[in-house]
């Protein structure tokens, strides 16, 4: 499939069936995030796979929103170390941004289902799952077998968005 069709296709899935993906399936969708870009192609990132016991005090630490249980599997991507570029920006929140993008797209080419979750508590994400001190985790996401087919959520228009400047 084309990648501007997978990307036009791809939703935000909170409901899932409970079906527990296939390692061969979990694997790729890693391995999308492997392959990303990031800063220096330092990969400072460590992508955590919760499945079982731990998914119900990382769905607490996630406000309780129940698709990180529901889901049967839950990623939580980490920053492992952050720098901040000459930009002004941190690599590290930059870097596992990409890496879960690649995986929410290998995710959909695939028929899986995942949802980008910022809100969580930090902190106790990491106590819930006994994650090193200096880890940062930067996104969360179920992933899963969809329960529900949302509808597209609305995006701005192009002339919104962009500027061109061609003089
Ligand atoms: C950085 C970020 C944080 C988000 N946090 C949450 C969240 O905590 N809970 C949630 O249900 N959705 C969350 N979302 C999903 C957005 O609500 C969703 O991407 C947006 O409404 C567009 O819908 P779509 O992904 O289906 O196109 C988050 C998305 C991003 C990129």
């Amino acid at each position: 499939m084309e990648v501007l069709d997978l990307i036009r296709e791809r939703r935000s899935i909170r409901s899932y069936d409970g079906r527990v993906v296939e390692t061969e399936k979990l694997e790729k969708v890693l391995e999308a995030g492997r392959l990303a870009p990031s800063a220096r192609n330092m990969q400072e990132w460590k992508f955590v796979v919760v499945q079982g016991a731990r998914l119900a005090a990382l769905c607490e630490a996630c406000s309780s929103q129940r698709m990180v249980q529901e889901a049967g599997t839950a990623l939580v991507i980490c920053a492992a170390e952050d720098h901040v570029m000459p930009c002004g920006q941190p690599s590290g929140t930059i870097d596992c941004s990409i890496a879960l993008s690649f995986m929410l797209l290998q995710a959909q080419e695939l028929g899986l289902g995942m949802c980008w979750l910022g809100a969580f508590d930090a902190d106790a994400v990491k106590r819930a799952l006994d994650l090193p001190q200096e880890w940062v985790p930067v996104a969360v996401s179920p992933l899963g077998y969809p329960a529900e087919q949302p509808a597209a959520r609305p995006r701005k228009a192009m002339e919104e968005i962009t500027l061109f400047l061609k003089d």
